[in-house]
């Protein structure tokens, strides 16, 4: 009898240690600033969780309309209070509206490069409570090319890559993805193009980005789709309530839900599979040293 249920137990640990889901990580990134990459995050973060995703959102743009703002939340604790010996990961992850969880990079995200091996094991193994957590942790950076949003895009599992239809917007987009590819061609980038007119324009805009991408880099970007420009955005913003939330219907938010649908979508087509809290942390940091 005892071994039988010694038995049962071992194929049970198995079973669960096999079905643990490894939580995928999300970078939002753009060439220029401005085209609405933290709205968007926020948005669909918002999205996923309306869908029944589990998601945290890791803020990491230190531009002045970043997500708490967009949110009318101010956090107790930010990111690297993790350091500190008694904090854990529940300590520095706020609650934001509708069950999503959000934390706050803060400033001197470099601090990090300046902990020895055993601090950041000890962060690394902190912020892997979350894995398993989540579904997803949605990673929103600032602007452009830093080596610190190129260290977050060369870690994620995907890239959603905001632009607008200006051909600005766009070049710099391409910027990215030129840059990215010459040092990690693996990288999975998935466009959204924000603030369109109209569809077609929507579709106008990727077809550029992707040819060129085709035609230079002899690489495949794949389409999220597009969002509305939309007045109800702004006036969320004003309000410092997410749109999604206080304006569902408007054509902003049927937007995010096509996007939600997409990328979900996309997910269960493929056979990719994510690598989980502690190996994103681990190869940003070596990108970021
Ligand atoms: N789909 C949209 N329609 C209308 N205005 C938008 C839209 N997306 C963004 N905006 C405007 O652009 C501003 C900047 O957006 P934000 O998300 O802060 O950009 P980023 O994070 O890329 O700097 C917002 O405050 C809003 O006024
Ligand atoms: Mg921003």
């Amino acid at each position: 009898m005892y071994d039988q249920a010694q038995g049962l137990r071992e194929i049970i640990k198995k079973q669960t240690d096999q079905t643990l889901k490894q939580t995928r990580i999300i970078t939002v990134t753009s060439g220029k600033g401005g085209v609405g990459k933290s709205n968007f995050s926020l948005n669909f973060a918002l999205g996923l969780i309306a869908a029944g995703k589990k998601v945290v959102v890791l803020d990491v743009d230190l531009g002045l309309a970043n997500i708490e703002v967009l949110m009318g939340v101010s956090p107790k604790n930010y990111l690297l209070d993790l350091i500190e010996q008694d904090k854990t990961v529940w300590d520095v992850l706020e609650k934001g509206p509708n069950g999503l969880e959000f934390i706050s990079g803060g400033t001197g995200f470099s601090h990090l490069l300046e902990l020895n091996e055993v601090q950041l094991n000890r962060f690394f193994e902190k912020m892997a409570a979350l894995n398993g957590y989540a579904d997803f942790v949605i990673i929103d950076t600032g602007a452009g090319l830093t080596k610190q949003s190129l260290s977050f895009i060369m870690a994620a599992d995907d890239v959603i890559l905001v632009t607008t239809p200006e051909p600005t917007s766009i070049t710099d987009a391409y910027a990215v993805v030129k840059l990215v590819q010459a040092s990690e061609p693996n990288v999975r980038f998935k466009m959204v193009v924000n603030r369109v007119g109209s569809p077609r324009e929507g579709k106008m805009a990727f077809d550029k980005l992707a040819l060129v991408s085709k035609k230079f880099l002899n690489l495949e970007i794949a389409s999220l789709g597009y969002m509305h420009d939309d007045s109800h955005v702004s006036r969320a913003v004003k309000q410092q309530t997410p749109f999604f939330l206080a304006y569902p219907s408007a054509i902003a938010s049927l937007g995010i839900k096509d996007l939600v649908h997409s990328y979900l979508e996309g997910n269960s087509q493929s056979i990719y599979v994510p690598r989980g809290v502690k190996g994103f942390l681990k190869r940003m940091i070596s990108h970021m040293r």
